[in-house]
């Protein structure tokens, strides 16, 4: 059994961040998403794995490489534009030949793994197994509906959703999806859809197997999401200091500090990780921070966020929280008069004040 994991696409809603980066590179707790999901098809025993890439591909390969690093073996497959997640196995075809499959969205994030499921489809790959999961905004999803427990509609991101329960974007396939592809047209929007995609199954009556995953899982296409992935992934942080911390300085809770790190009079409140070389004075960082490379923390305090690498914080009169700072990002008190606020900032940012 082969692994896809779909890493091409545009992080439309997590602008200004991903103009410079790929969306699936994004940290949670100092690790990129993608490389989460590299991890659970590791964990999954799958070891052969295309990566679809699309226009951040040079940044997605430096990071991940032939993939000897999760113990997988990664081929890349360049996806020209990205016209929908059933054109990503479209242009896959080529790598995935007749063999059944796993497809992972690389911007989603299973805390538990996906080896259970991936179990249950290999004893019984004679059908298409999709994963579903209750949610508030079923809107912002492909919906499934069932009858009976069998799956009997879906329909991509539906304005008046008759579930609630949204496909979750890990899907397994054998090789009766791609005759599928072959019969179906573009959205609305323009893609080709994977729920249409498995709809023509339905239709065609095949059975199409689906499960109710109980665990958290986040798709983490917007700045609420990342944080939510943060807070969760940190809830099962092991505290690791390799760093040198001053007498000063008060650690309570699972606290996570890299190499080349320097800590002075401050509190740390785990769960929180601080990756290496950074620079922490008279801070106070509380629970759920990542703080990535190279960061300085000065005279500031912090909480519930995530701060990329090399960026600093210094002399902020008030607690910053539920905040995603860029890397290489400054933010500091203006220094002599006018007394007055000064932004340099991207398009697309935001900026909240009190
Ligand atoms: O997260 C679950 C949802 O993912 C499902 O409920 C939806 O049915 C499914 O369509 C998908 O919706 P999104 O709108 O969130 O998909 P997005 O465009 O964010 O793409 C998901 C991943 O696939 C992301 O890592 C980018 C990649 N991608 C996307 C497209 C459209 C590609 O590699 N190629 C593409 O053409």
């Amino acid at each position: 059994m082969k692994g896809l994991i779909l890493s091409g696409g545009k992080g439309t809603r997590l602008r200004p961040i991903t103009h410079t980066r790929a969306k699936q590179l994004l940290p949670v707790a100092n690790k990129p998403i993608l490389f989460y999901g590299l991890e659970a098809m590791a964990k999954a025993g799958i070891t052969d794995v295309g990566i679809v890439v699309g226009d951040t591909r040079e940044e997605i390969q430096a990071a991940v490489g032939d993939g000897s690093a999760f113990g997988v073996k990664v081929t890349y497959v360049h996806q020209k534009e990205p016209l929908g997640l059933a054109h990503a196995i479209k242009v896959s075809r080529p790598y995935l030949e007749e063999d059944p499959f796993v497809m992972y969205l690389g911007d989603n994030l299973i805390r538990d793994g996906i080896r259970t499921y991936v179990d249950e489809f290999r004893s019984d790959t004679g059908h298409c197994h999709i994963l579903l999961a209750k949610v508030q905004t079923p809107q912002e999803f492909g919906v499934a509906e069932l009858e009976d427990g069998r799956v009997t509609r879906l329909v991509e991101k539906p304005m008046e959703p008759k579930s609630d329960l949204a496909l979750v974007g890990v899907y397994m396939f054998n090789n009766d999806i791609h005759d599928a592809i072959d019969h179906i047209k573009p959205s609305a929007r323009n893609e080709l859809e994977i729920t249409d995609a498995i709809q023509y199954l339905v239709d065609q009556g095949d059975e199409v197997r689906s499960k109710i995953i109980n665990g958290w899982w986040k798709d983490t296409g917007k700045l609420e999401d990342i944080l939510e992935a943060n807070r969760v992934i940190l809830s099962g942080l092991k505290g690791k200091i390799e760093a040198e911390i001053g007498e000063d300085t008060r650690v309570e809770g699972p606290v996570s500090i890299g190499k080349g790190t320097r800590v002075w009079n401050s509190v740390l409140r785990g769960p929180l990780i601080i990756g290496g070389d950074c620079r922490i004075e008279e801070a106070f960082i509380g629970p759920f921070t990542s703080i990535h490379n190279g960061a300085e923390i000065r005279n500031s305090e912090i909480q519930h966020s995530i701060i990329l690498e090399n960026s600093s914080i210094v002399d902020i009169g008030s607690r910053i929280e539920s905040s995603l700072v860029g890397k290489n990002s400054e933010i500091r008190t203006a220094s002599g008069p006018p007394k007055s606020m000064r932004f340099m900032i991207g398009d697309y940012s935001r900026i909240e004040v009190c």
